[in-house]
């Protein structure tokens, strides 16, 4: 058996929660995220037939049936998992009805996974219809994002818009634009089956006056999302009080799709 400590998604996902955390994403347990992961992977450093114990999940993702998880831990600070993953990660294996989980590894205190959990499983299930090469989902409470969703129309184009004419950088990295929920109350299972609807047709949700959400093939594509529009949002909160003298106008985001052979959200641009 395989060190798991050592093993290269586990160490990518410790340095990329401790630098969410850095980046002030993540204050107190704010924020959570979750990996698929192979049977494979898992299989090399753990006997998968010896389950510690079932965590209820609330909800049912038959989907998901026999898919395993590496998943941050509810009430855990992400500043933490650095020296004591094994207390604030879990390893999860969705049962068949899909309303369960087997603990494999982690969560030493007793702990268990995210209270978003159902936002995570309902988007994974939705996401990975979409694109069957997504494994990761990350939520986090990056601030000028979570300021604007206060002094900015909460409309997903106008919103995706602006965020555009922040930076060149921002159309070609989200193409696909950010959708966008009201402020709900969060944990439930409706904020999940809300947010998997809106995962289908970006890969970035916001949830109003809370925060945001990313989900990719890999650990650093949903944390460049995040970062990228975390960005946009910075620069916009800089300049949102101020007269607007320049912008990047609509035929400029134009080629810059075109530049880089991707194709911006339908009707988003005039
Ligand atoms: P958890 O500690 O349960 O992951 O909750 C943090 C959070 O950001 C809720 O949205
Ligand atoms: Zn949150």
């Amino acid at each position: 058996m395989k060190d798991i400590l050592q093993e290269t998604w586990m160490i990518e996902m410790i340095r990329t929660l401790t630098n969410m955390y850095n980046h002030g994403w993540d204050e107190r347990n704010g924020g959570n995220v979750s990996m698929l992961l192979d049977e494979g992977q898992v299989a090399d450093c753990l006997d998968t037939g010896k389950v510690i114990r079932i965590i209820p999940t609330g909800f049912p993702v038959p989907a998901l049936a026999g898919r395993y998880f590496l998943v941050t831990g509810t009430g855990k600070y992400f500043k933490n998992v650095q020296y004591a993953p094994e207390v604030n990660l879990g390893i999860v294996r969705i049962t068949a009805p899909g309303d369960e989980a087997e603990l494999l590894w982690g969560f030493s205190d007793g702990g268990q996974f995210t209270s978003e959990f159902a936002a995570h499983m309902m988007s994974h299930a939705a996401r990975l219809e979409v694109n069957p090469d997504n494994r990761i989902y990350m939520h986090c409470h990056p601030t000028n994002l979570l300021a604007m969703t206060y002094v900015h129309e909460l409309d997903e184009r106008a919103f995706t818009r602006t965020l555009w004419q922040m930076c060149t950088e921002c159309i070609v990295v989200y193409p696909d634009g950010v959708n966008i929920l009201p402020c709900m109350v969060c944990g439930t299972n409706q904020l999940g089956l809300d947010t998997a609807e809106k995962m289908k047709t970006a890969r970035l949700v916001i949830w109003s006056q809370h925060g945001l959400s990313g989900m990719g093939n890999t650990l650093d594509e949903a944390f460049g999302l995040i970062e990228t529009v975390e960005k946009a949002a910075e620069v916009y909160m800089k300049i949102a009080g101020l007269p607007r003298v320049n912008t990047i106008s609509d035929e400029i985001l134009r080629g810059l799709a075109e530049r880089f052979g991707l194709t911006p959200k339908e009707g988003y641009l005039s």
